[in-house]
């Protein structure tokens, strides 16, 4: 089967694939709700340190694991597994990855099925079709089940391409493309009268906050969220980077990435609040606190856009573009799991396998649309406060572990020759031994 696998044809291609798949709406929404919603920058100080010193290691983890295994999730963790346990227990991790990242995408399509509905709004609004607009904006169950459709079919035909011709292809349009509308609208943005006190608040940390429990747990889902671990998904991406790539600097490049966007779309999110503030628009209540914590940017942004003029049509089909875009280069990755494991596990044919998988996703969906009260926040606590973490706190372990400490440094050693000697191979594998797991496991323990 393996010489029939998908690989990431360039350097590129792979950096800009997982750079897509962690950057989503964790990025241009989350993190800039969860900034406003914990004291500004002081969450964003917290995120910084989170990211590069937990999420990154076990970023590469979870890379290796997959470039070792040349195969889906469950074959890549047996693979570094030896005993008839650890290879129970690598099947447990790795189906439960492929699960989390399918219910992911469950809840994450009916999210990016509003940014595609929001993106339509503008138009209609030119047009004047003004009853197509209220449905286009209000939350119901057919509008949510007509884009959460749409959204899932353009995710099935990416993966049904392949690797080269749909997941790195499509990264490399769609990622320069988000990065440009997210620059554009931030200068923009930041020439508005308000934005000043925005900027202030986004950049200027409140240090006595820096400790809050409560703050500590957030940023460190945020950051597994956002760097997609704990899914499987930067295993599968992993087994199609080729054996001469250097595995260091490439997950270097993807966090960086990850955490530049998401500090840039906090530098348009935040001052954007304050210049719809600034304009009226009610955003805090009387204690000072966000009023509309998640729903900030379905409710506050829109306010803005329609306080622009006629300029604000462009800006909002520009915004909410920029937001379907980045979720279509992860929710292709979220599928990519399932898919991968099908196609391999029982030889299926890829495009059947992502048919049936993309079907059985979106009936998933519309359980949730149908009984959205119960289960919409249910399935996200499920997948990104609980499963994420505990898997992600697994694949450490199995590097720490289990992996054989020759076989792994043989393996960064293909793509590094030089890595023995260098600073990362002494503090790494330590590192994702003793530390990153006691730290997931203590954020997590109290954030139950
Ligand atoms: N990282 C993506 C985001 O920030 C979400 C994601 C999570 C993608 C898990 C794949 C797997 O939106």
């Amino acid at each position: 089967m393996s010489s029939t696998r998908g690989k990431f044809n360039s350097r590129i291609g792979f950096i800009l694939a997982a750079a897509g798949s962690a950057v989503g709406l964790g990025n241009i929404w989350g993190f800039p709700t969860q900034a406003a919603g914990n004291g500004g920058a002081a969450f964003v100080l917290m995120y910084l340190v989170l990211a590069f010193c937990l999420a990154y290691p076990a970023f590469m983890a979870e890379l290796i694991i997959g470039r070792h295994g040349q195969a889906n999730a469950v074959e890549s963790l047996r693979k570094i597994s030896t005993t008839a346990m650890q290879k129970r227990f690598a099947f447990i991790v790795g189906f439960g990855g492929i699960l989390c990242a399918a219910l992911l995408m469950s809840f994450y399509s009916i999210v990016a099925g509003w940014m595609l509905a929001f993106t339509a709004e503008p138009i209609t609004t030119a047009v004047g079709a003004n009853a197509a607009s209220d449905w286009l904006t209000s939350q119901s169950t057919s509008r949510n089940i007509i884009f959460t459709l749409v959204f899932t079919v353009l995710t099935v035909y990416i993966i049904s391409r392949g690797v080269e011709n749909g997941i790195e292809r499509w990264s490399k349009r769609l990622m320069p493309a988000l990065v440009a509308l997210l620059v554009s609208l931030t200068v923009y943005v930041l020439t508005l009268d308000g934005a000043t006190d925005g900027l202030k608040a986004y950049l200027i940390p409140d240090i006595s906050r820096l400790f809050e429990p409560d703050l500590i747990v957030s940023a460190l889902g945020q950051a597994f969220f956002s760097l997609s671990l704990g899914t499987s998904v930067i295993i599968i991406y992993g087994s199609y980077v080729a054996r001469n790539e250097n595995l260091v600097s490439l997950s270097a490049s993807v966090t960086l990435i990850d955490v530049f966007i998401a500090f840039l779309a906090g530098l348009l999110i935040i001052p954007a609040m304050y210049v719809a503030a600034a304009q009226g628009v009610e955003i805090f209540s009387a204690d000072g606190s966000l009023k509309s914590g998640d729903t900030l940017v379905l409710t506050v942004l829109p306010a803005l856009f329609d306080g622009m003029g006629s300029i604000g049509v462009f800006v909002g089909f520009a915004f909410f573009s920029l937001m379907s875009i980045a979720s279509l280069t992860s929710s292709i990755s979220m599928l990519e799991a399932p898919v991968s494991y099908t196609v391999e596990r029982f030889n299926i044919e890829r495009n059947k396998a992502t048919i049936v998988i993309g079907s059985l996703i979106f009936a998933t969906s519309c359980l949730i649309i149908f009984n959205f009260s119960t289960l919409f926040g249910f399935v996200i606590a499920l997948t990104t406060q609980y499963g994420q973490p505990i898997i992600g706190m697994f694949c450490c372990i199995f590097v720490g572990w289990v992996w054989h400490r020759s076989s792994l440094l043989e393996e960064l050693k293909a793509g590094n020759e030089q890595i023995e000697h260098q600073l990362f191979w002494k503090i790494w594998p330590w590192y994702t031994k003793l530390v990153c797991p006691t730290a997931i496991a203590i954020v997590f323990i109290h954030s139950l």
